[in-house]
């Protein structure tokens, strides 16, 4: 299972949103690695609800940074979309639906990666 590795390459050139996507980046692999250990399903449900109140913590700080750039509303956007598809993967575990672990971290890792890569550093420019 692939993990997330922090580089240089993911720096926005803000400190405290680099220490935030670091702490992302630990949740996520604590997901993926979790599953594979073997984590009993209380505390992947845990881990997934840590998620969900992380990741609106720091899309509300990250957006609030950002919040004077012309294009704003469609990284909000991004964001919302990405809560959505995470509360849905919760659901789905929550209902049993344990299948959906290796869905969920596959689209994790890449939604991470992708988003500080492109979005994120894009709007960090200016
Ligand atoms: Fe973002």
């Amino acid at each position: 299972m692939e993990i997330l590795r922090w580089d240089k390459r993911f720096s926005v050139g803000n400190e405290e949103i680099d220490l935030q996507h670091k702490m992302l980046f630990n949740i996520a692999n604590y997901l993926t690695t979790g599953s594979g250990k073997g984590y009993e399903r209380n505390e992947m449900k845990e881990i997934i609800a840590e998620l969900v109140a992380y990741t609106d913590y720091h899309f509300r700080f990250e957006e609030n940074l950002l919040k004077e750039h012309p294009s704003i509303e469609s990284h909000r956007k991004i964001h919302a979309d990405f809560v959505e598809k995470v509360l849905f993967f919760e659901k789905e575990f929550a209902q049993g639906k344990e299948e959906v672990n290796g869905e969920l971290f596959s689209f994790l890792v890449q939604w991470i990666r992708d988003h500080i890569l492109v979005t994120d550093i894009e709007f960090f420019k200016n």
